[in-house]
C-alpha cells in the first residue's frame, strides 16, 4: 500500500485491487447459471455521474429523505456519537452527506472510503478546501469482499458512517459479515451510523428504480461500458435493456440487463452465449424493517442505539454501539 500526502491535512491511501482481479471476478460472475455482475462495477466516471443524477430524481426518494433526516437531526446525532473522534465513511462518493454532520460532530479525522479513485480524490480535495480544520485520510478500497483498514491508527472512538442504503447491495448473510468486520474495526468503544431503506409499498419502490427519465436504465446499461473498458469485452449496449422489479418474498429490488436477442459476447478472451431474454443480474437492493435490521446488527455484535426516521417511514438512520462482551 502506498500513502501520499496530497495537502497539508489530506492523505490518500490506494488499496484498490489490481485490474486482473477485476477481470477474474467479471468472468466468474458471467459463468454462473444466473449470469451476475457486482454492483461495485457501476462506478466509473460516467457511472458516478449517473448515480448522482439518480439521487436528484423525483422518484428516487432515498437520498432526499436521508439528507432530510441528517439535516434535521445533526445535533442529536452528534450528541450520541460524541465530538473529536475518527469518522470513517464507507462509499463516500461525493461526500455530500457527511457535510451535514461535520460542523455538529467536529471529528478529529475523517476517513472517506470509496472504490472510485478519481471521484474520491476530487471529493476529498474539495472537502479539504471547505473544512480547513479537518484532517482527511482518503482510502480507495473495495470493502465488499473483505473489510479491513490496516492503515488506521490505533485511536479511540471510531465511528463508521455507512449512509445511502449501500448495505442493501449485500445479501443478508454478507451484510451480517460486513457488520461483523465493522464491529471489529470500531471496537472496543465505537459505533456504526447506518442509513437503510425501509420496506414499503411495492409501487413506490418500483418507481424509484424505473424512473420516467430513464436515468436508472442508463446507469444500469453503463455497467456494460465499464466491463467493455476494463475487462476487454464487446457488449453492444443497444442489444440489452434495463429491467428492475421488487422481489417481495426476498425483500429486495433486483436490477437486471436483459439480452434482446440470442447473441454471443466476448469477455477477456472467453465467449459467453446469451439466449433471447436471458438476463445478467446486476444489483440487489435489500429493504429492511427496523426490527429486522436490528436483529441482523445484534448478530454482528452491535447493540441498537437511537434511530431517526422521516415522518413518512421511508428511510431510517440508525446508530449502533459495538457490544461490550
Ligand atoms: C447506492 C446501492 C444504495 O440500491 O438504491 C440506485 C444504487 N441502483 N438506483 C440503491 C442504485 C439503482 C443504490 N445504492
Amino acid at each position: 500500500m502506498q500513502t501520499e500526502l496530497i495537502g497539508p491535512r489530506l492523505r490518500f491511501s490506494d488499496l484498490k485491487p489490481p485490474p486482473a482481479d477485476f477481470r477474474r471476478e467479471v468472468v466468474e460472475g458471467l459463468r454462473l447459471p444466473q449470469k451476475t455482475l457486482s454492483p461495485k462495477f457501476f462506478y466509473d466516471a460516467e457511472g458516478c455521474r449517473l448515480f448522482e443524477a439518480i439521487c436528484d430524481l423525483p422518484e428516487y426518494y432515498l437520498t432526499r429523505t436521508e439528507i432530510g433526516i441528517l439535516t434535521e437531526h445533526a445535533e442529536g446525532i452528534a450528541r450520541i456519537l460524541g465530538q473529536g473522534g475518527t469518522l470513517i465513511e464507507l462509499g463516500s462518493g461525493n461526500s455530500r452527506k457527511v457535510r451535514l454532520l461535520l460542523e455538529a460532530l467536529r471529528p478529529a479525522v475523517y476517513i472517506p472510503v470509496d472504490i472510485a479513485r478519481e471521484h474520491l480524490l476530487a471529493a476529498s480535495r474539495t472537502l479539504a478546501a471547505d473544512y480547513p480544520w479537518l484532517d482527511i485520510h482518503a482510502a480507495c478500497l473495495d470493502y465488499s469482499e473483505h473489510f479491513e483498514m490496516p492503515f488506521l491508527p490505533d485511536v479511540q472512538r471510531k465511528v463508521i458512517f455507512f449512509p445511502g442504503s449501500s448495505i442493501g447491495n449485500f445479501e443478508p448473510a454478507a451484510a451480517e459479515n460486513l457488520l461483523c468486520s465493522i464491529a471489529q474495526c470500531v471496537q472496543p468503544e465505537g459505533g456504526l451510523l447506518i442509513g437503510f431503506d425501509l420496506k414499503k409499498d411495492a409501487r413506490l419502490l418500483h418507481a424509484a428504480y424505473n424512473d420516467s427519465a430513464g436515468v436508472t436504465a442508463q446507469f444500469n446499461l453503463n455497467l456494460l461500458r465499464c466491463i467493455n473498458d476494463r475487462a476487454a469485452a464487446n457488449f453492444a449496449l443497444d442489444r440489452f435493456h434495463h429491467d428492475a422489479f421488487y422481489n417481495e418474498p426476498q425483500g429486495r429490488i433486483e436490477m437486471h440487463l436483459c439480452s434482446e436477442s440470442c447473441q454471443q459476447v466476448i469477455v477477456a478472451g472467453e465467449t459467453f452465449d446469451f439466449l433471447d431474454g436471458e438476463s445478467i443480474h446486476t444489483e440487489n437492493s435489500y429493504k429492511y424493517g427496523i426490527e429486522e435490521f436490528r436483529s441482523l446488527a445484534r448478530n454482528a455484535g452491535f447493540e441498537p442505539g437511537h434511530c431517526w426516521c422521516d415522518r413518512n417511514g421511508l428511510f431510517c438512520v440508525h446508530y449502533f454501539a459495538v457490544s461490550s462482551d
